[in-house]
């Protein structure tokens, strides 16, 4: 087929206010800012290499250059494992899995996990991406509108469940799902408690459902993992289940099973889910971009290498997760001294690693702020520095579903394209917001028509 020459007509997408400079520290406990991790800030961070600050006792460092991030997440990842405060708030949900682990213990999960996320065992998943977005589809009558938020979210956690739970219907049900957006409410609250000194307090509504849909979901994993017996079964929870019991005593490996089924079954679906949102919002303003993504994907089979296959499609998911990076931040602690760039690091110093800032940072980027996927094609996609750019992190701790969750969201979106159109309702207004993962305020209500 065809490939578009032509530039983009330019678009700015949705981002908060950003004021000249920046308030007082206190301001970011309340109001938009309590709620929203991506508000209140000033133009003047998109410009600064750094920014070094003292908040509540702590030395929060925010490095912006690839160099530096490059230093903190591969030079000398060792020096920088996970904030022992973001790990005490996460383990009442996530224990010690994957995600909230540093050492041995981290290297032994990552080599379990790893061969389930490999090119080949990801792109042999691919018929269930296509079905799970087929049966969605099916539901639809054109001229309907529906928040995509809500289908994206639904679709992406059959999927979760169908391809790393072999199925489990307790996995997929409304409970459930209102159980994780309770729990990443509270996550990003308790953040913020923790940071006032107030981390054992339920101190408001959010924090105690939270605290309510943790025990849910801890409870309905324990469940299943304890219903699988010793052997676990032959899919992916299984055989991680299988895998800790030859490398650990008994009582450990049960509570690492339930804690790396956590894992994954939080951050295994609401990023993706936020990923198809956010492109399908971009592709509603954009009908010309939109039509011709349905064109590349109508004459293409769905299966292979789908970014190979599909790179309009590719880039555009690119520059969706530049603009709405679905983890808005991440964090580390200095375990000793360092250096980045013209900054001292002192042992505790917490480095705040912002895909967020950096994707829209003025030194990087041009026009940093204007939809162009094309800034990902040919030779200016090969000049972006594998540090600017990175929305799955980087090194050793690069998010192991990068290529399960790209992939998903080609299947689904080539499939949904392919049948219909995408309608962004008039003077509606779309705002990014979330504490732990970025989503539309009040979701994504879009119209359906056929293609
Ligand atoms: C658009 C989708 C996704 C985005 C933007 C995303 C983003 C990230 C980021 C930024 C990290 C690194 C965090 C850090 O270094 O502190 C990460 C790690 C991780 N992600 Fe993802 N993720 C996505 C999808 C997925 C999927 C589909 C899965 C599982 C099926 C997954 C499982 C994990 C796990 C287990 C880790 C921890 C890896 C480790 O520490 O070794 N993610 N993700």
């Amino acid at each position: 087929m065809s490939r578009p020459a032509q530039a983009q007509p330019p678009f700015v997408p949705a981002h908060p206010p950003r004021p000249e400079k920046r308030g007082p520290f206190w301001s970011g406990f309340i109001g938009e800012r309590a709620k929203s991790a991506v508000s209140g800030w000033s133009e003047r961070a998109f410009v600064e290499p750094h920014i070094k600050r003292r908040l509540l006792g702590w030395t929060v460092q925010m490095p912006f250059e690839p160099a530096s991030l490059k230093r903190v997440l591969l030079d000398n990842q060792s020096n920088y494992p996970k904030p022992d405060i973001v790990k005490k708030l996460l383990a009442p949900l996530i224990g010690k899995g994957l995600l909230s682990s540093d050492g041995t213990l981290w290297r032994d999960q990552r080599k379990i996990v790893a061969a389930s996320f490999t090119p080949p065992a990801v792109d042999a998943r691919i018929d269930q991406f296509t079905a799970a977005a087929r049966d969605t589809a099916a539901q639809w009558r054109a001229g309907e509108t529906i928040d995509m938020s809500s289908v994206a979210t639904g679709t992406t956690m059959a999927i979760i469940a169908d391809a790393l739970f072999g199925g489990d219907p307790s996995l997929k049900t409304p409970e459930a799902r209102a159980a994780i957006e309770d729990a990443l409410v509270a996550a990003g609250a308790v953040r913020l408690s923790a940071v006032l000194g107030l981390p054992t307090l339920a101190w408001n509504g959010k924090i105690r459902r939270g605290r309510r849909a943790q025990r849910f979901l801890r409870h309905t994993l324990a469940d299943l993992v304890r219903a699988r017996g010793p052997d676990g079964g032959d899919d992916f929870i299984g055989g991680v289940i299988g895998e800790l019991r030859e490398r650990y005593e008994p009582g450990e490996a049960l509570a690492l099973a339930v804690d790396n089924a956590a894992t994954f079954y939080v951050a295994g679906h609401e990023t993706t889910a936020n990923l198809l949102t956010w492109a399908l919002y971009l592709l509603s303003e954009q009908p010309d971009w939109q039509a011709m993504l349905a064109e590349e994907a109508r004459g293409t089979a769905l299966d292979g290498d789908l970014s190979a296959k599909l790179p309009l499609l590719r880039a555009t998911l690119d520059e969706t997760l530049r603009l709405y990076p679905s983890v808005p931040r991440f964090d580390r602690q200095a375990a000793g001294e360092d250096r980045l760039g013209e900054y001292d690091v002192a042992t505790g110093d917490i480095i705040s690693i912002w895909p967020w800032v950096l994707h829209r940072h003025r030194a990087l980027w041009d026009e940093p702020d204007r939809f162009d996927p094309t800034r990902f094609l040919g030779a200016r996609g090969k000049a972006i520095d594998r540090f600017e750019y990175i929305p799955f992190g980087g090194g050793p701790r690069t998010c192991v579903g990068a290529r399960f969750s790209i992939t998903e969201a080609l299947a689904i979106l080539a499939t949904w394209l392919t049948g219909w159109r995408f309608e962004a309702l008039p003077d509606r207004s779309v705002m990014p917001t979330g504490m732990v993962t970025l989503r539309p305020e009040g979701g994504l209500p879009l119209t359906v028509m056929r293609r």
